[in-house]
């Protein structure tokens, strides 16, 4: 059964609770990337349009200490908010207690609260029973927008949601109707492309991609360890020991299928390097460390892209952030944007800013709000705050 969305709800007049993922990269008191709270926007314009009292909930930062509370306070966004569309916006500097409860009572149809960061209560993450009853009073209804976040079972995305009538968002529609066609129902060849660092944080992924891809490419810091499975030796690249015997038997069942590096492109320092080369896979020398894949490994996967009509890419193929290692993710944006008529997606964390960065995000059919969230959902598991929300009447 499809979800309910929010044009299933009778919002006009009510107070809605909207659990979004305004969780932004930002330093210094400045947000260096707005995307997530633009994607939050037609749900929020929608509502407000439609004379919802709109109470806004997110998360922004891990609050470890209490220090961690001054650098993520959610002020940054609630201004950042109001220059990007032209319902007023109230923000309450707590997340519980007087101001936040006058501040909702006192709203007219169509105004917006937001709410101080969610994890500056402890409970948030515990999904804290009491928690969850306290927000859930401050709304009639909840939308839940945070397809960021939809991965975690928290008292704002799955404990207020399981206490009020509720409804997924536009993003989390979108989220689910492009990663779920390509993940459920792909146009085939599917073609899957998993870079990063570890093995380790993306074994559900390459799992399940082994199973439905046609063609797994593997890049990035996570193929020394192919590498080394293999017998080759890696010099100071990065390497996960214990994931050695997996690497294994990913390649011994996705023989035909799994489509490794033949070459990497190689440094002696990764701060400072004064000696950059090309070398065979497996042929890293002590002294040297993998920081991107080869030109050879490039025409390698460009020649495994064509025809491709389906294609979702998790993270990069080196350390982009570098120009000088940024090559193969450069040229593997490329190879994507040149694609004709195939459906190009990339899974959030990493590769998103990667396309971002490096100029090529209006390249690519969507870039997916979601970092764990799309890992996860792409492993094939069902999102808690997705399973939280009613199916279509
Ligand atoms: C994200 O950035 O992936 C989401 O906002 C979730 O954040 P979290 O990993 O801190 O739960």
């Amino acid at each position: 059964m499809p979800k309910a969305t929010v044009k299933d709800l009778n919002v006009t007049g009510k107070h809605v609770i909207v659990r979004v993922d305004f969780n932004v990269p930002h330093k210094d008191g400045v947000i260096t990337d707005d995307n997530r709270i633009r994607a939050a926007l037609p749900t929020i314009n929608y509502l407000t349009e439609n004379g919802a009292k709109v109470l806004l909930m997110s998360h922004l930062g891990k609050i470890k200490k209490e220090e961690d509370k001054i650098k993520n306070d959610m002020g940054i966004v609630a201004a950042r908010l109001q220059e990007l569309q032209s319902a007023p916006v109230t923000f309450v500097k707590e997340t519980r207690g007087e101001a936040l409860e006058k501040a909702v009572a006192e709203q007219t149809e169509g105004s917006i609260v937001l709410m101080q960061n969610t994890r500056f209560e402890p409970g948030e993450t515990k999904n804290d029973p009491e928690l969850s009853k306290y927000w859930a009073s401050l709304g009639d209804m909840f939308v839940l927008d945070a397809f960021g976040t939809a991965h975690r079972a928290h008292a704002s995305t799955v404990g207020v949601s399981e206490l009020l009538p509720n409804a997924a968002g536009f993003l989390i529609e979108k989220e689910l109707e492009v990663l779920g066609q390509a993940i459920n129902d792909p146009k085939r060849p599917l073609i899957a492309i998993l870079g990063g660092a570890k093995v380790s944080s993306k074994i559900g992924v390459i799992e399940n991609l082994l199973k439905i891809a046609d063609k797994v490419l593997i890049g990035g810091g996570m193929s020394y360890t192919f590498a080394y499975a293999n017998g080759g030796e890696v010099g100071n690249s990065l390497l996960e020991k214990d994931q050695v015997d997996l690497a294994k038997k990913f390649m011994e069942e996705g023989k035909g299928k799994l489509i490794l590096p033949v070459d990497s492109v190689i440094a002696n320092d990764f701060d400072n390097p004064t000696e950059i080369k090309v070398v065979d896979t497996g042929a890293i020398p002590e002294g040297f460390e993998g920081v991107d894949i080869g030109p050879k490994t490039v025409e390698l996967f460009k020649k495994e892209l064509e025809g491709a009509k389906t294609v979702v890419w998790n993270g990069p193929m080196g350390v982009f952030e570098k120009a000088e290692f940024a090559n193969g993710t450069i040229e593997i944006c490329k190879a994507l944007a040149g694609l004709e008529g195939a459906t190009t997606i990339i899974g959030g964390g990493d590769s998103a800013s990667a396309a971002k960065n490096l100029g090529y995000a209006d390249q690519f059919s969507h870039i997916s709000t979601g970092g764990g969230a799309s890992l996860e959902f792409m492993e094939g598991k069902e999102l808690p705050g997705i399973a939280a929300i009613q199916d279509v009447k």
